[in-house]
């Protein structure tokens, strides 16, 4: 992974580029990298903070030879590479949300957004969006209780491509054994680092809300949340909050 790398300035969102390249048929494993997004995509239609140089904005195609439903499973792999990375390169230990928020003392500092390119029953590619605060000082207003950097918490600056190295490496481990022995041995790991699962949570939908207990993840990635009358739901897609 990462063995063709497209690095730039300033892009709108590396999402779009990698799109781009995927659609014109770049080979798995290349790497859209930038040092500024004017327009960096969150989950659920949000935007994602990414300012000059202090993060980590980019976008990695992986073309797996697996059907569209089972791409959370690659969402959380790379959540729990990226936990890997960080931990080995700063020493801090990092919690993951479900389903592939990073935190660090409760706050996020990683988000990942997975988007496809597929027909119903095969995917052509993957497209894994990673955005990192590895070096901010601070955050604006909006964010300043809920985000925090690497060097926030660590107290020193933390290098970029040291980083981004790391969790190539990391990822290519995972992706790897994904490949041959299926989802169970990182879905072992992902459970090493969740927090809230056995706890009671919120998960805010698109159309609505839920609160229960977190049971669990499916051998799909998706969330087992009980409900107070034991009935079973699963989510596919949601913010959660404790
Ligand atoms: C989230 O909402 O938690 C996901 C945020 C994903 C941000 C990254 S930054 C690199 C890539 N390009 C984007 O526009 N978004 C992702």
């Amino acid at each position: 992974l990462g063995q063709v790398i497209h690095y730039e300035e300033e892009v709108a969102s590396t999402q779009k580029i990698a799109h781009q390249l995927a659609q014109e048929g770049a080979k798995e494993g290349t790497l859209v990298v930038a040092e500024l997004q004017t327009a960096g995509r969150g989950r659920m239609d949000r935007t994602w903070f990414s300012p000059k140089e202090t993060g980590i904005w980019m976008s990695l195609i992986l073309r797996p030879p697996i059907p569209p439903q089972k791409t959370p499973q690659l969402t959380l792999l790379a959540a729990v590479a990226i936990a890997q990375a960080i931990q080995e390169v700063t020493g801090l230990v990092p919690d993951i949300k479900w389903p592939n928020d990073i935190l660090i003392h409760g706050k996020k500092c990683v988000g990942i957004l997975t988007e496809l390119q597929a027909d119903p029953d095969r995917v052509h590619s993957v497209i894994i969006g990673v955005g990192i605060n590895v070096n901010h000082d601070e955050f604006p207003e909006e964010l300043r209780d809920v985000a925090t950097s690497l060097a926030i918490e660590k107290g020193e600056k933390i290098k970029r491509a040291r980083l981004i190295q790391e969790v190539l490496t990391k990822m290519e481990t995972l992706y790897r054994q994904y490949l041959q022995h299926g989802f169970l041995p990182i879905k072992l790991l992902w459970e090493g680092y969740a927090i809230s699962i056995g706890n009671e949570i919120t998960a805010r939908m698109l159309n609505g809300t839920i609160r229960g207990v977190a049971r669990g993840i499916t051998d799909e990635g998706v969330l087992m949340l009980e409900d107070a009358d034991g009935v079973m739901h699963y989510i596919h897609s949601a913010d959660i909050s404790l």
